[in-house]
């Protein structure tokens, strides 16, 4: 399903329809959802996050911590997507505070038991994104509960809950984990350039790769392109409309504003324009700006 394979990672408030169907334009070979909460959908909210009926290899990521809405959220959620995805690695304290994300690494019966209650349940292959723990690093201990409980997959992004972002991801890791897991192992974390992605997968034994802040703003790094100005222009202007088609114009622009930044790092005039962006109103102060990108 996902072996041999680089795709996008789930990112909350980017990942949305728009910025998956950009980057499967420029060669993700897969795509997650943001990250949906199993409380909104079992009281019949956040419908509009799931894939669209076109939208083809995408994982739909779920989070939150009751077993019991878990199910109820996989058996509504296993129709629009072609697999669940279960997010045991959300650092975000808002998150954790409810047991959910990495929360779920401190309580590894918990998180085998939402495994094995969704693999019983549902039709879909289930697989699971983690960190390398909460405090400490223990992943061999994660991995052999996911594996145990038969998910499908495990992703893990090699740091801890406690780095949250910090320092680097640890990629020996991976090598490492390879030789106890038995199921497909994606990597997560610190990849910039597809051949980052390459190397994951060639000489520390990922089964797969996933991009996350690497592909914001920067669609081409799927394929491994150098995008000249008139293309980088014309893809902000498809996300653009794309995004105003699910969201309407002022709620777009508002959320496009940070994905913006993205698209014009390393452009000639990115500071000049980086300054002009809170004044952004409407899809045509944006254009206009866009224009002047060089
Ligand atoms: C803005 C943002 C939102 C994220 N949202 C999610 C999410 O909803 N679910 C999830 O599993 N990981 C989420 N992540 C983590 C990424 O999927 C990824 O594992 C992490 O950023 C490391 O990869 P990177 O170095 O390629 O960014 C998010 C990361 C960022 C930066």
């Amino acid at each position: 399903m996902l072996n041999g394979k680089i795709g996008l990672a789930p990112m909350a408030d980017y990942t949305d329809f728009a910025y998956r169907e950009i980057c499967r334009e420029y060669g993700a070979e897969f795509t997650f959802t943001e990250m949906i909460s199993i409380e909104a959908l079992v009281r019949n909210k956040s419908f509009n996050m799931f894939p669209k009926e076109r939208e083809k290899n995408i994982g739909i990521q779920l989070f939150g911590s009751n077993v019991d809405s878990f199910i109820k959220a996989g058996l509504i959620a296993q129709h629009y997507g072609d697999w669940i995805d279960i997010n045991a690695g959300c650092p975000v304290k808002k998150v954790i505070k409810k047991g959910a994300g990495s929360a779920l690494l401190k309580d590894l019966n918990k998180l085998g038991e939402i495994i094995r209650e969704l693999k019983r349940f549902l039709d879909v292959p289930v697989g699971v994104k983690v960190r390398l723990g909460f405090e400490d690093d223990i992943a061999e201990k994660i991995i052999e509960t996911i594996q145990k409980n038969k998910a499908d997959y495990v992703i893990v992004h090699t740091r801890t809950q406690k780095q949250l972002y910090s320092g680097k991801a640890n990629w020996k890791r991976i090598r490492e984990l390879k030789r106890i897991c038995e199921i497909p192992l994606g990597a997560s974390g610190d990849i910039y350039t597809y051949n980052d992605a390459k190397i994951l997968m060639n000489k520390y034994e990922a089964d797969f790769a996933i991009i996350a802040r690497g592909s914001i703003g920067n669609p081409w790094i799927f394929s491994n392109k150098n995008p000249d100005i008139d293309e980088i222009k014309k893809t902000i202007l498809k996300h653009v409309k794309l995004m105003i088609d699910d969201y309407g114009e002022e709620r777009t622009i508002r959320r496009f504003k940070k994905i913006f930044i993205g698209y014009t790092k390393g452009l000639k005039n990115a500071r000049e324009i980086r300054n002009q962006i809170p004044y952004i109103n409407s899809y045509d102060d944006l254009e206009k700006i866009v224009n002047e990108l060089n």
